[in-house]
């Protein structure tokens, strides 16, 4: 039995998953193989992933290849409440609701995988956390699974290496029609899409600070620039901070930007990248928000002990009034993933394509997990060219073919 906020929601849930549906041509291609072969035929699946219509319809997708799915959230901000009520309508079993206390967060994970699953699906590690701890019993069946970001993947890799991983799993974060797209298109549009709805503010001629430039502080730096910011950009990487010199970027410290920015974005996956010393430094008025995978980024226990006063200034924004000189420090969605806790999360082509890296990817699991060793793998470069072959094919765009004559070219090199 589903365990969600409100049942009533679900009319306005499913609207959600139909529209999201509707602009998901590559998820749609691959269900009508799913069907055919009924791909995970007895097998049962957990997922712990941002729980809005996209992520729905995935579900609903590996559900068609006779699965029996099992979804939860993996940020507790990011669930929406009548897209579970919508999807458990449909059958599927949810267990999750917006704001959950980290107690309830977790018997939610618990509760997902309580169908002993054959796969699973992470984002960020938090099923792997219990099934690799006191939970392990639950995870008598499994086969091997699938990780969707840079920090669970990052997880992953550090637990291959002390020898702790017990199954096989895939790093679809790591498929270039994951990261390409996702982390930077995705991340970038809508990062911009949560600080433009919740602020109301301009961005044009204003100093944006995106520390990390990765795959998504590249798209959030590449959004800022068409918005008419002056970007700086932080790193810790040298190769990465020349290159976004070149794309005309400021780069400095975090200790020379933090006086010069008016927005801030943190998006390394790295813990404490604005602290106190920062904070101290900052122009009244300045906004705070993280797109990276966990809300450590900021550090909110150093921004409440500087502040003697801690409101709502505008829903999904907490100002921090600071001890001694009254300047506001305004923190969106309390440090969260800002693009997912204070707006939609990806567009939906985008998560169409990274959701068709992971139906592909589960199947492969499913086909192939038991004759692999427990170690993380890239996911098989044809699933990268099947998904982004779909994606043209919906988009009537053809591409050139080499010729055997260039064929033979290339390999007589
Ligand atoms: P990435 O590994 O490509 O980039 C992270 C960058 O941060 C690297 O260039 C690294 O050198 C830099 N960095 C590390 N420590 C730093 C520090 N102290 N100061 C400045 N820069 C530092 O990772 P990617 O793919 O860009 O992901 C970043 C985070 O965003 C991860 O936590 C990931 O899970 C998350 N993510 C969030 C999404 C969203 O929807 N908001 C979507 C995809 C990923």
């Amino acid at each position: 039995m589903s365990i969600v906020r409100n049942e009533n929601l679900a009319d306005a849930g499913r609207l959600k998953i139909d529209w999201a549906r509707s602009y998901m041509p590559v998820l749609k291609e691959i269900e009508k193989d799913f069907k055919k072969e009924k791909s995970f035929q007895g097998m049962s699946i957990a997922m712990s992933i941002h729980l809005e219509a996209k992520t729905a319809n995935l579900a609903l997708t590996l559900r068609e290849g006779g699965a029996d799915v099992r979804v939860t959230g993996c940020n507790v901000l990011s669930t929406q409440d009548d897209v579970c009520a919508g999807l458990a309508s449909h059958g599927i079993e949810v267990f999750a609701w917006r704001g959950a206390t980290q107690e309830e967060y977790e018997s939610h994970l618990i509760e997902t995988l309580k169908g002993h699953p054959h796969l699973i699906l992470d984002d960020g590690g938090d099923l792997m956390s219990l099934i690799h701890g006191d939970y392990a019993g639950l995870g008598d069946r499994l086969i091997g699974g699938t990780e969707e970001t840079t920090t669970g993947v990052h997880r992953l890799r550090l637990r291959e290496k002390s020898g702790q991983l017990r199954f096989p799993m895939i790093a679809v974060n790591d498929a270039n029609c994951k990261h390409l797209f996702d982390n930077r298109y995705g991340t970038g549009q809508s990062t911009w899409s949560a600080i433009l709805h919740t602020t109301n503010l301009l961005i044009a001629g204003k100093h944006v600070v995106v520390a990390g430039f990765g795959w998504c502080g590249r798209g959030i730096a590449m959004r800022a620039k068409s918005l008419g910011a002056r970007v700086i950009v932080t790193e810790v990487d040298p190769v990465k901070a020349l290159e976004a010199y070149m794309e005309g970027y400021d780069v400095m410290s975090m200790d020379e930007a933090a006086a010069i920015g008016d927005i801030f974005i943190t998006v390394s996956g790295v813990t404490d990248i604005i602290t106190g010393r920062h904070m101290k430094k900052m122009k009244d008025g300045a906004v705070l928000c993280n797109a990276g995978h966990f809300d450590k980024e900021i550090s909110k226990p150093d921004l409440e002990a500087l502040s003697d006063e801690v409101c709502v200034r505008r829903p999904e924004i907490a100002g921090y009034r600071m001890r001694g000189d009254g300047r506001w420090l305004n923190l969106i969605a309390e440090g969260r993933l800002v693009n997912i806790a204070a707006d939609n999360g990806h567009p939906i082509e985008i998560m169409d394509l990274s959701f068709g890296v992971q139906a592909q990817a589960l199947k492969y699991m499913a086909q192939h997990g038991k004759e692999l060793k427990p170690q993380v793998y890239p996911a098989p470069a044809e699933i990268d060219e099947a998904v982004a072959s779909f994606k043209l094919k919906s988009l009537g765009i053809s591409i050139s073919k080499l010729t055997d004559e260039q064929k033979l070219y290339i390999e007589t090199f």
